[in-house]
């Protein structure tokens, strides 16, 4: 990519507004030193052009891509090179916000770099074609042989794609090789392992990148900084302070599109699975011994296994799940999850499912971890809730005010940032109780936007920094956590169904499960 004057290996920092935030000062944002080319398994597909295609772009804009950098789109629609440029700048006109549109000598030497190979995953000659323009990138960008693929396929060519890389020599070459490989990693826990199998086979773990772009969003990097850059929440992060935990993630949003994937998915697979999951680990485990991606995976590892497996018996006990009926959201009548194109009129999936789990470990024994996700919600929100005990003994007299327990929110979206509420007098003569809550908020505090977590989690594979990728024993083990109760539901028909309407906070079987939600 163009110098834009740094010649050591950083950039100042995007938006710059470190002139007028001490906050920011003197960071730096690393433009990434090793070159590669990075190949998209799928590019024709919606991933590529909303999110994969501009986050790239974005890197390229605030200089933080390597200075030899190539891209290749390998996907089924028929392009060719200067087809697919246009494509690529059409789609980032659509997906970059106006003041970031592909434009000038940027878009000039971006576009360049970027080529495109129709094909077959089945046809290993397409994945030779693809050996030969690596090689030429090689000359022509000074690549140097690194190399990363992006699975952003429908998972059911992974196994394909992996092998034919395989046959083609692509698994090795003179400098580094990586793959990173979408969500969902598999459907179960049988089809999971079925497919690590097809990975390690061909990679070795260190140069696999499972992708669970919670994990790339700041707040959600920020859990660890919260707890362990503090000293004020550790001690009462523990059995003794914390009364439950509950996390959500609610989207406004049907299913869109993608019903003919949902339907086979729902939202236990979708979401609690995986996104989920990953942050309960993060607010659960123990502190790692060193920021290495090994020493804090070992102990999201380590919190997994000490959650205790839901038996076939107690599934109903420890789980709820909901299908959205016709409704209404932000005034707007919607239809029904039957109604859906692709989706079955019968449809027994999940677009809600909430989950209570128990950690079986010192710090945790007794502690109460909701999970719920759901579509068709009143709002898009995904949030950590922290609840404290409450207070043992009340001594105003005169008030009957109720005490409400502390709660620590970590606000992941829409807004980012963390709250307390804690219990304050309100002002006067007499001794009356409000909750009232302290609020920080990343964008105002920091003076600068949050990258999107793509961004963040392509540059680290470029980086070969594993730290926010899942490795292979934890995404196992969330498997054998959420098996035996899809096992369970798909069991067994649900003749409520829907039982929630579009807009609402949820089905009714939720509440029976907890009735401490924090309304959406
Ligand atoms: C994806 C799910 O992994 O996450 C989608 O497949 C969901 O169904 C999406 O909409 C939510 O992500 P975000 O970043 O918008 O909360």
């Amino acid at each position: 990519m163009p110098d834009d004057g740094a010649s050591t290996a950083t950039a100042p920092a995007a938006g710059d507004g470190a002139a007028v935030n001490p906050l920011r000062a003197g960071l730096q944002s690393e433009r990434i030193t090793e070159p590669c080319s990075v190949v998209f398994f799928g590019a024709s597909g919606d991933l590529f052009k909303r999110m994969l295609l501009p986050a790239v772009y974005s890197m390229a804009l605030k200089g933080t891509l390597p200075t030899d950098f190539a891209l290749v789109g390998f996907a089924r629609t028929q392009y060719d090179d200067a087809g697919f440029r246009d494509y690529c700048r059409q789609q980032l006109d659509l997906f970059m916000p106006p003041d970031r549109k592909p434009q000038g000598p940027l878009w000039d030497d971006f576009s360049e770099r970027i080529s495109y190979i129709t094909a077959d995953f089945t046809d290993t000659r397409h994945f030779t074609d693809l050996k030969e323009r690596l090689d030429e990138n090689d000359r022509q960008f000074n690549t140097a042989g690194n190399h990363l693929f992006y699975l952003a396929t429908p998972p059911s060519v992974f196994p394909e794609i992996i092998k034919r890389l395989k046959e083609a020599g692509l698994d090795t070459s003179s400098g580094w090789t990586r793959i990173i490989v979408e969500k969902p990693f598999g459907t179960d826990l049988a089809s999971a392992r079925t497919l690590q199998r097809a990975v390690e086979q061909v990679f070795p773990e260190n140069e696999v990148y499972r992708i669970d772009h919670y994990l790339g969003k700041e707040p959600v990097q920020d859990i660890l900084a919260l707890r362990f850059a503090n000293t004020i929440f550790e001690p009462i992060w523990n059995r003794n302070y914390v009364q439950s935990v509950q996390i959500t993630s609610a989207e406004s949003l049907g299913v869109e599109e993608r019903g003919g994937y949902y339907d086979h998915a729902g939202a236990l697979r979708d979401m609690i699975q995986n996104h989920v999951i990953n942050l309960l680990a993060l607010v659960a485990m123990e502190a790692p011994i060193s920021a290495a991606a090994d020493d804090i995976r070992d102990e999201k590892y380590k919190v997994l296994s000490a959650i205790e497996t839901p038996a076939y018996a107690d599934v109903w006990s420890i789980s709820a799940r909901g299908q959205y009926g016709p409704g209404t959201i932000d005034g707007h009548p919607v239809k029904g999850y039957r109604q859906e194109d692709e989706v079955d009129p019968d449809s027994n999936t999940d677009t809600f499912a909430a989950v209570k789990f128990q950690i079986a470990n010192w710090r945790w024994a007794g502690v109460p971890f909701y999970l719920r996700s759901g579509k068709r919600l009143p709002r898009k929100i995904a949030e950590i809730a922290v609840t404290f005990q409450p207070i043992p003994h009340r001594f105003y007299g005169e008030s009957t005010d109720k005490i409400d327990p502390n709660v620590l929110v970590i606000k992941i979206e829409p807004d980012e940032g963390i709250s307390m509420r804690f219990e304050a007098k309100v002002p006067g003569p007499k001794e009356h109780i409000r909750s009232v809550y302290m609020d920080f908020n990343y964008g105002s505090g920091f003076g600068v936007q949050s990258p999107p977590a793509y961004e963040r989690l392509i540059g680290d594979a470029m980086r070969g920094d594993q730290t926010l990728f899942t490795r292979w024993d934890a995404v196992q083990r969330a498997w054998e956590l959420v098996t035996p109760i899809l096992e369970v539901w798909e069991h067994t028909k649900d003749f409520t169904f829907p039982n929630y309407a579009a807009g609402s906070q949820g089905p009714a079987s939720a509440n029976a499960l907890f009735s401490g939600w924090r309304r959406i």
